[in-house]
């Protein structure tokens, strides 16, 4: 359990902060004592910094002699260094006050103001993101893909059935297509443990030594990664969310601009694409609405162009209801296509993503009443109960 800290030990945190910001390289040959007095509930906390021989260190107490005496409640001075508030503004204000000259209290900012961008960074910035982004001619075509089948139900589920088209078609198109299936007993994937030990040692392995290693690898080496998967829960299910998670040793442990957003830096800047196929039960295509943003943010993050989400909802229903044969056929047909695609043009065309998710003129009601029936049936509510053929 975490203890809140006090305002002491607080502001010794503070001042540790501080003293490292001091620009030496900046600002070699200064040198120059700053007392602080910070008050909170009537009780005043004395802190001096100093800086000497190229040196910034802090104590606790009084400086006999400083050149420079900040007078302040403890929340706006912190406000002020945290850039929260205007440090003028407050002074004009009357919220804190000096004792020295003015000219001293404007030189502090610049005198504690390193900036902590590692080298890297300053060369890259948003660099790496733009570059890992494909160009038109990069998207055109595909001849290799990595399937990540997310089904707990492996590729004998329903995702399976819809999968099984899909990539029928990305190999049909002549690309070179492995399908992992990570329902395999065989394979583990534990969940990260949040150790951060692959951002503190750059490059180290993760500390968990299971097939989430090499699978990563894949993906790095793969320029079309497409994870299949039924939507569990809103979401995706818990063995691609560890995989989702465990990627997180692909990131470098800085903050980058990325438009109006933040994100982390590649480890390994790459060009690569990303599409999501998704089945789930209810028929309403919004069901996949969290999913697909999901996806879309780790795409974003993971600086992968986000080529397609394809989904099929009510994906069940389309499987075993008799009379919908017909319109599965098509489902079936519009993926193989939607798979041949995303493999030669690096989209999926508006025309086939709706012929994939199409409710096919089956209206919400009949929709209910016959999926109630079948899981009626199914849990041995009527004699006539069948096998069915996806278990
Ligand atoms: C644990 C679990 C959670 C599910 N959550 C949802 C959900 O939030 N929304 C939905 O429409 N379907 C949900 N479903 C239904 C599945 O997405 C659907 O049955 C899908 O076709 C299963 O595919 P599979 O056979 O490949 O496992 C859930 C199923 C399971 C087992």
């Amino acid at each position: 359990m975490h203890e809140m800290l006090s305002t002491r030990e607080n502001l010794t945190r503070y001042f540790r902060y501080l003293v490292l910001k001091y620009d030496r390289d900046k600002y070699p040959r200064f040198e120059g004592s700053y007392q602080f007095n910070l008050t909170e509930g009537g009780l005043c906390h004395a802190y001096s910094v100093t800086v000497f021989r190229g040196e910034a260190q802090f104590a606790e107490g009084v400086h006999p002699c400083p050149d420079l005496t900040i007078e302040s409640p403890v929340d706006v001075w912190l406000a002020v260094s945290g850039g929260r508030r205007s440090g003028t503004v407050a002074y004009l204000l009357g919220l804190y006050r000096i004792r020295g000259r003015l000219r001293e209290l404007r030189k502090f900012s610049q005198i504690f103001g390193k900036k902590f961008t590692p080298l890297v960074m300053r060369e890259s910035e948003e660099g790496d993101h733009r570059r890992s982004k494909p160009t038109a001619a990069e998207r055109r075509r595909f001849t290799r893909a990595l399937v990540i089948a997310g089904s707990s139900r492996g590729l004998k589920g329903y995702t399976g059935f819809y999968l099984d088209h899909f990539v029928r078609g990305m190999r049909d198109a002549g690309g070179e297509v492995e399908v992992i299936d990570l329902s395999r007993s065989d394979l583990a994937v534990a969940p990260c443990r949040g150790c951060f030990r692959c951002w503190l040692r750059d490059g180290a392995p993760c500390v968990i030594e299971d097939d989430g290693g090499w699978i990563i690898r894949r993906i790095n080496e793969s320029p079309l990664v497409v994870y299949a998967l039924p939507l569990y829960a809103d979401s995706a299910p818990a063995k691609v969310k560890a995989l989702l998670d465990r990627q997180f040793i692909n990131l470098r442990p800085f903050f980058v601009p990325a438009g109006r957003l933040t994100r982390h830096p590649l480890r390994h800047p790459a060009t690569r694409s990303l599409a999501l196929l998704a089945v789930c039960g209810f028929p309403e295509a919004e069901h996949f609405a969290p999913l697909v943003q999901q996806f879309k943010d780790f795409a974003h993050n993971g600086c992968y162009d986000f080529a397609a989400a394809i989904l099929r909802p009510g994906g069940q229903y389309f499987y075993e209801d008799p009379t919908c044969i017909g319109p599965l056929r098509k489902i079936a047909a519009a993926l193989e296509e939607a798979g041949r695609e995303l493999m030669l043009r690096g989209r999926v065309s508006r025309g086939l993503l709706k012929a994939i998710a199409g409710d096919y003129g089956i209206s919400r009601v009949v929709w209910r009443e016959q999926s109630n029936m079948y899981w009626y049936l199914k849990s041995g509510g009527g004699k006539e109960a069948e096998g069915h053929a996806v278990e």
